[in-house]
């Protein structure tokens, strides 16, 4: 659900793009002003963190980190075709430590698929479990959030494996069931998932939810691993290096 904040930064982004265009001042319906537009609309439809919004996918060329751009030369290539990803439900594994911008790029990604004129859904994954838990007393909350993220077009799982509860044996047992049900489907119906995780070794995932679930996770998706990028919280915060990633 939108709040104030939410929605006064979409009014400011409505007089900038669609009130100020150049081209129609907001008087042509299918001038490219509204188009962009429905773009700052998917965003918050989603659920993207707001911190995000204003991302955009770097240019590799334009960083000077070797690492950063292996990394984002990887991105760049899965974003050449991203109607064939769509159709094909092709989607990436983002692992590395914290800090790496997984959350950032994906986000990134998701608004290339929004301009694009798909739709998707930002889910953290902690809350995701939190409400499929919930569902064991009241279905009906389950079935709300499980239609959404089962049939969305692109969805983003971000920070799996840090929902803390797997040594309750009966929540962790639920959690695989429902995660491994969510995976399995969206393969079946060739829907593309984004997942970002902390975890660096992939042996987690199959400890935690079962082999299965490790073999649905790396599929179909491009595996991306983060490992050996700085923590860019700290970059960012303590040196006060400006970012390598645009804002708009
Ligand atoms: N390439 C980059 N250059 C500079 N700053 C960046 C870059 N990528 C992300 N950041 C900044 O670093 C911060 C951390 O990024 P982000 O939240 O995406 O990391 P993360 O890998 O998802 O971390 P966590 O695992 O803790 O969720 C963000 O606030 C973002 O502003
Ligand atoms: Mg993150
Ligand atoms: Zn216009």
């Amino acid at each position: 659900m939108a709040d104030l904040a939410e929605i006064q930064f979409l009014a400011k982004r409505k007089k900038e793009i669609i009130d100020n265009c150049p081209e129609c001042h907001g008087r042509d319906l299918g001038c490219a002003c509204y188009k962009s537009y429905r773009v700052e609309l998917r965003k918050m439809d989603s659920g993207m963190p707001r911190k995000f919004w204003n991302y955009q996918l770097p240019d590799p060329k334009t960083v000077s980190l070797d690492r950063l751009r292996v990394v984002l030369g990887k991105l760049q290539a899965y974003t050449i075709d991203l109607k064939a990803n769509l159709e094909n439900g092709v989607g990436l594994f983002m692992y590395g430590p914290s800090g790496t911008g997984k959350s950032a790029l994906a986000c990134s990604i998701l608004c290339k698929y929004f301009e694009l004129g798909a739709t998707g859904t930002f889910q953290e994954f902690e809350r995701y479990i939190t409400t499929s838990l919930h569902s064991r007393e009241d279905y009906r909350i389950y079935d709300e959030i499980k239609t959404d993220l089962h049939e969305v077009p692109i969805l983003v799982l971000d920070n799996i494996g840090y929902e803390g509860v797997q040594s309750i044996k009966w929540m962790a047992a639920t959690i695989a069931t429902n995660f491994e049900a969510l995976l399995r489907h969206r393969s079946n119906f060739l829907k593309p998932t984004i997942i970002t995780t902390s975890h660096e070794d992939l042996k987690f995932f199959a400890q935690a939810y079962g082999e299965c679930v490790l073999s649905l996770l790396t599929e179909k998706n491009v595996l991306l691993n983060m490992t050996g990028l700085p923590d860019f919280r700290k970059e960012n915060g303590c040196a006060q290096k400006k970012t390598t990633i645009k804002s708009k």
